[in-house]
């Protein structure tokens, strides 16, 4: 097995970049080179502030500061760092496509195939390939197809190496992997190249939890682990919207089933419904696929947590609307919360963004209040989907950095990530700021029920009537 010094990274984002900072701390004999064509990000991976970091997980800066410029580089000199390493990380974006075939649904690989290419131009020895990048069943091949046709007599081996973290808890999760997954042929160079990436993973986890497949096996397992778990999500949503109409509670429903060791505890939790760049795109993709082998059935039976989860969303901000007397034109309503989760700055297919939409259509006036994200980020996400003029937005929503402030005269506030310092509000504080009756709709579950009514609040906490 060939001894690893040397590997690098195409794609500097949320996997790229905390993925090589923790193999590089792990790791100190082997130069970990992450590149981009970003050269912005690249910039602040480099910035010298460490608040300054492209993206915020916790721990992430103590990781960085200790490996960066000792076996950890960051670098926009793409052609270089692919030139001298013996691994190559393809960690780019494969969202879902905009235009053409499979539009709305099929992954575009464009950006993939785009490495793939500069792979085979720039590569003069012999180079194991990884897609970190969560690709559709089969793209391994194509990806082989472009490195073996580059008539150098380079040879590469491809590997599926799907990444498993969740943002907001990366570093842990990369520490302490439940698995990591390693698909490759089973010839003999493909065994070889499974067994020296592995060796890698093994630096700091046990041996069994690197568990190695045949290509096709890992691809899918991605797609497959994502669709899952949004499914446990969406199932547990559907039901909060049966508990507001009877007097179950959802709290209580998922501690009585999680109690079921066949069924588990984890993923449980009711909300306003899943975001982030992963559950959505990937579930769409496997629905792609089904269908493109005509296994209607099968695509349905999926793109079905989809449906529900934008029913989640549609039903929270409908219930706010109603909730109040069914007029929110000029009406104040304060956010809390624009990130798809608590501890990440991401806010790629969060439902805030639905929900803030859906509010917006009705003409309210919306302040938002995020601990992490800019508010350049939510002006980008609203104009994105090009529901009104970016002035409208700008003129209907605005940010404040003051979440206690904004609540001065609002009619009501909707809680929308679960972010802990939610927690720590001093809601008499805030209840007294309000209008009256004053509204807090929690699309996260994370207040007391008796307590926020004790206060005086019309309080509406996700699946529970
Ligand atoms: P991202 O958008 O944060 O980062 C991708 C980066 O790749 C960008 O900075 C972009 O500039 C760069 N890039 C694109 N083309 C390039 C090229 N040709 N050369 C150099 N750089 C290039 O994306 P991400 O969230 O890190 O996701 C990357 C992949 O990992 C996706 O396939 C995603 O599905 C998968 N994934 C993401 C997560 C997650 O939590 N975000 C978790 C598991 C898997
Ligand atoms: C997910 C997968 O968990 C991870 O393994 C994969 O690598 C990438 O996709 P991520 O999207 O970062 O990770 O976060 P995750 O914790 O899975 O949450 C996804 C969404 O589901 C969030 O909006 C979260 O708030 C929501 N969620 C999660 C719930 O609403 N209820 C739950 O019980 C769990």
């Amino acid at each position: 097995m060939k001894k690893i010094t040397n590997i690098c990274c195409i794609g500097a984002g949320y996997v790229g970049g905390p993925t090589m900072s923790v193999i590089a701390s792990q790791c100190p004999d082997i130069k970990v080179t992450v590149v981009d064509i970003n050269q912005d990000r690249i910039n602040s991976w480099n910035d010298e502030d460490l608040d300054n970091l492209p993206i915020y997980e916790p721990g992430l800066k103590e990781i960085v500061s200790k490996a960066r410029n000792k076996n950890l580089f960051f670098s926009t000199e793409v052609d270089k760092a692919i030139d001298e390493a013996q691994i190559i990380f393809i960690s780019v974006n494969t969202p879902t496509k905009t235009y053409g075939k499979g539009k709305g649904q099929a992954a575009d690989l464009k950006f993939v195939e785009l490495c793939a290419r500069n792979i085979a131009k720039v590569a003069k020895d012999d180079k194991i390939v990884v897609e970190k990048s969560t690709l559709p069943v089969r793209t391994a091949s194509a990806i082989k197809s472009i490195l073996q046709h580059t008539g150098n007599k380079v040879n590469f081996e491809i590997l599926s190496n799907p990444e498993f973290l969740a943002e907001g808890t990366a570093i842990e999760d990369l520490l302490n992997a439940d698995r990591v997954l390693i698909g490759g042929d089973d010839t003999p160079s493909g065994q070889e190249a499974k067994d020296t990436l592995s060796s890698i993973y093994e630096q700091w986890l046990p041996k069994e939890r690197v568990l190695q497949t045949n290509v096709w096996s890992s691809e899918l397992s991605k797609l497959v682990a994502n669709a899952f778990l949004a499914q446990r999500v969406s199932s547990i949503n559907t039901i909060s919207a049966l508990c507001e109409k009877t007097d179950a509670n959802i709290q209580e429903i998922s501690r009585a089933i999680g109690y079921d060791s066949r069924i588990g505890s984890k993923f449980l939790n009711a909300s306003v419904g899943f975001g982030g760049s992963c559950f959505q795109k990937d579930i769409l993709n496997l629905v792609y696929i089904a269908r493109s082998y005509g296994l209607m059935e099968v695509a349905d039976y999926w793109e079905q947590v989809i449906i529900a989860n934008d029913y989640q969303k549609s039903r929270f901000a409908e219930h706010m609307i109603s909730s109040l007397y069914n007029t929110i034109s000029g009406k104040k309503i304060v956010l809390y919360g624009w990130a798809f989760k608590k501890d990440t700055n991401d806010t790629r297919e969060s439902p805030a963004i639905a929900v803030a939409d859906a509010l917006l259509e009705e003409q309210a006036e919306i302040l938002v209040y995020d601990p992490k994200v800019s508010a350049e980020r939510i002006y980008a996400d609203l104009d994105y989907l090009n529901t009104r003029s970016p002035e409208e937005n700008r003129r209907l929503l605005k940010v404040t950095n003051d979440p206690i402030e904004a609540t001065a005269k609002a009619h009501a506030i909707a809680i929308l990530t679960e972010w802990d310092e939610f927690k720590t509000y001093d809601w008499a504080a805030i209840y007294e700021n309000m209008l009256k009756p004053a509204f807090v709709f929690d699309g996260r579950r994370l207040l007391d029920t008796e307590t926020m009514n004790s206060l005086g609040f019309n309080y509406y906490k996700i699946g529970q009537s």
